[in-house]
């Protein structure tokens, strides 16, 4: 049987031990790893393969799933940009197997370092030959941020296109892993009703929320370079806000699912100056300063909402909400797609104003689930209205399935050469060029700076 390893570089950092290793343990405990799957962990430390089982050992794992898992584990001294470094880790690696010839091996190359050091290190991996695909395949998959901006992510992509074919690069964004948003494209697409009302007839805004309650922690130095629009806005939001728009692709495979994203990405209106002016709302919480890492007097948002338009017959003049922050009151993922209220009401309209029209809400995270608000006549004399909900929740519909964390369903994608969930480097490009003026705009002088708002409340006022 060919062996197949998940070669982890940067395997001591905080993605490694936090995420990988654990969603790595979990497919493990579940059954869902392959018996010749081994995992080599790789980083400049010193430090023997049981020293680093014992740093990544996961704190719940039970003493005998532990001690099976952590035989698949190897840990090798190596710095990722240095070819003869990597050269000796590819001679390790293919020790590990002395029965097999090294171009036989598939590996999967977990880039999980440092953004600056992608480039170098696939050129190492691609001088150690590392990267040709043999009778062993090879496949690297690259943590966000993918770039800072558009420029960087076009020579980052024609750098990977140098030494790797574009179906050899799993790009991620986690959210695409997540199980309710992949639960979003079988809603809209697995049902007939919803369909022939999802258009700009029927809908009148949508809102694509993403409150996070966390603050940056350790996490400042790269933060503050980034902050709020590179992190979430270019990522996460626009990938949510193209699943919800976009038109049904023909299949559900890589490429069909992304020419249709891509599609939605050439369609949204690139922001004018006067538009980012009226159309975004940027805070900072308070404190923000003292974090580590944070340069003093940064004016980088930590909260940000915007207005973007996607200029198609499917969706002309309908505006997206988009709002993401740290140190909000809770953690709160979802989507709320409002609905045009009926054109003419039969029944009484309450004094305080207009019947609202339905309202359908995604919970992504947490209390994952779907409710649709509706009007419901108050039972008893006379026509007085209130909204009711319907309600789905994976709890009580789903309740003897937990749902699986992202990366477990995106290692196993990537291990079995599935690129649905991961984004194309046009995606990327697209992404960035829709951000990227609205950055530009806040990195002039006299641009808006961050309204302050307090840690635990529900920040600036939105557009
Ligand atoms: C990451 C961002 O991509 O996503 C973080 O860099 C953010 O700043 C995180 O906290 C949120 O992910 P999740 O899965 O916790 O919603």
């Amino acid at each position: 049987m060919t062996s197949t390893f998940i070669n982890i570089f940067g395997a001591t950092g905080n993605l490694a031990r936090r995420k990988l290793i654990p969603a790595l343990y979990d497919l493990h405990c579940k059954g869902q790893l392959s018996t010749d799957l081994k995992i080599t962990g790789v980083a400049p430390g010193e430090m023997t393969t049981p020293e680093f089982r014992d740093l990544v050992r996961e704190s719940e794992a039970s003493l005998n799933q532990w001690a099976d898992f952590a035989d698949r584990i190897n840990y090798v001294q190596a710095d990722v940009t240095s070819p003869e470094d990597m050269v000796r880790a590819w001679q390790v690696i293919a020790e590990l197997t002395p029965e097999q010839e090294p171009g036989r091996v598939n590996c999967l190359h977990y880039l999980a370092l440092r953004p600056d050091l992608y480039a170098p290190a696939v050129t190492a991996l691609a001088s150690a030959g590392m990267t040709g695909n043999g009778p062993g395949w090879r496949r690297i998959v690259i943590e966000k941020p993918f770039g800072s901006d558009g420029r960087t992510a076009r020579d980052l992509n024609e750098h990977l296109h140098k030494h790797l074919d574009e179906d050899q690069v799993y790009r991620i964004d986690h959210y695409l892993g997540k199980e309710t948003v992949q639960n979003l494209l079988v809603f809209r697409f697995a049902n007939s009703i919803f369909e022939p009302i999802w258009n700009r007839n029927y809908i009148d805004s949508v809102e694509i929320t993403v409150d996070e309650e966390d603050m940056v922690g350790d996490r400042g130095e790269y933060y503050d370079g980034s902050g709020v629009l590179r992190d979430m806005f270019q990522s996460h939001l626009l990938q949510l806000m193209t699943l919800v728009a976009m038109d049904p692709p023909h299949s559900y495979e890589a490429d069909a699912l992304r020419n249709e994203k891509v599609k939605v990405l050439s369609a949204v209106r690139r922001p004018s100056l006067r538009e980012i002016e009226e159309h975004l709302v940027i805070g900072q919480y308070e404190g923000y300063h003292y974090e580590p890492g944070v340069a003093p007097g940064s004016q980088t948002p930590t909260f940000a909402a915007l207005r973007l338009f996607i200029d198609n017959w499917r969706w002309q003049g309908v505006p997206f909400h988009l709002r993401s922050g740290k140190g909000l009151p809770a953690k709160n993922t979802e989507m709320i797609i409002n609905f045009r209220s009926p054109p003419h009401m039969l029944f009484p309209v309450p004094d305080d104003g207009d019947i609202p029209g339905n309202q359908l809400l995604i919970r992504i995270q947490p209390d994952e689930g779907v409710g649709l608000e509706f009007q419901s006549k108050v039972p008893g004399a006379g026509l007085r209205m209130r909204p009711v909900n319907l309600e789905f929740s994976y709890d009580a519909g789903f309740n003897d399935v937990e749902i699986p964390d992202a990366y477990e369903r995106l290692l196993l994608d990537a291990l079995a050469g599935d690129a649905s969930l991961f984004t194309r480097s046009d995606e990327i490009e697209l992404a960035w060029s829709i951000i990227d003026p609205i950055t530009d705009r806040l990195d002039l002088p006299g641009a808006p700076t961050p309204y302050r708002y307090l840690p635990g409340t529900q920040g600036p006022q939105t557009p």
